[in-house]
């Protein structure tokens, strides 16, 4: 049965080999992300393939940031590709021209809070403020929220503090850094299990590594929403 709480990441280098992928995946995968690696290796083609050709939901991650007339101009482009979610940075002034860019279409945009890349003296070194990265988090997700994001992306240990927050009624929270018990975590460190995930809150999970380098990733994607069913 699929699930489109299940957001795969087709995090491959081309769309020739997301689309053998999404082809492998079958109908356990009903929406896949799209992501900057891909973007010289038609990443935009694909995204319409998969939408138009296909019926799958797509989530393109493009983190977008630059001056509000620049962005607004590239998601209203992109709103006419039809797609289900954006990314850019959660700066309030981003949001809003994105928010302005994407109208009516019906594509959600997401707010980047903090990458989770960064540690602390990252932060320092980009002169953000004082504070525990978590405290951070939470703050840019209200302001997010406040400038019109549509939802935001957390590592699922932020997702319930973000959940609870009264500007985050009717918003989306999606969640990477998810892990199927039994799976190599890579480089993720803030971790949690599909199931755990939606239990903090999160409405959608990203997945990459464990479905897309898995022997048989029909099978891995089955796994995972066998595990949000159960
Ligand atoms: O392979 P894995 O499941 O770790 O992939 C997670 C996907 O989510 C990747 O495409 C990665 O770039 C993306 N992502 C992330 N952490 C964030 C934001 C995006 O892992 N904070």
């Amino acid at each position: 049965m699929p699930d489109d709480r299940l957001i795969i990441a087709l995090d491959v280098p081309d769309a020739h080999a997301g689309l053998e992928l999404a082809t492998r995946i079958g109908d356990a995968g009903t929406f896949y992300k799209i992501g900057l690696g891909m973007l010289t290796g038609g990443g935009l083609a694909l995204a319409r393939e998969l939408k138009d050709e296909h019926g799958k939901r797509i989530f393109l991650d493009m983190k977008l940031f630059d001056i509000g007339a620049t962005v607004e101009a590239a998601v209203r482009g992109l709103a006419r590709f039809d797609l289900d979610f954006l990314t850019v940075h959660g700066d309030p002034q981003v949001v809003a021209a994105a928010r302005t860019g994407a109208g009516a279409s019906g594509m959600r945009v997401l707010a980047v809070t903090i990458l989770t890349s960064l540690d602390r003296a990252d932060l320092d070194a980009c002169l953000y403020r004082d504070g525990e990265i978590a405290d951070l988090v939470t703050e840019r997700a209200a302001r997010a929220f406040a400038a019109g994001a549509d939802g935001v992306i957390a590592s699922p240990q932020e997702a319930a503090t973000i959940r609870a927050l009264p500007e985050a009624r009717g918003k989306l929270i999606v969640t990477p850094g998810v892990r199927p018990a039994g799976s190599a975590d890579g480089d993720q460190k803030r971790i949690a299990t599909p199931a755990a995930a939606i239990a903090a809150g999160a409405d959608h999970i990203v997945v990459g590594r464990p479905v897309w380098q898995a022997t048989d990733p029909k099978a891995a994607a089955e796994a995972i929403i066998a595990e949000l069913a159960g």
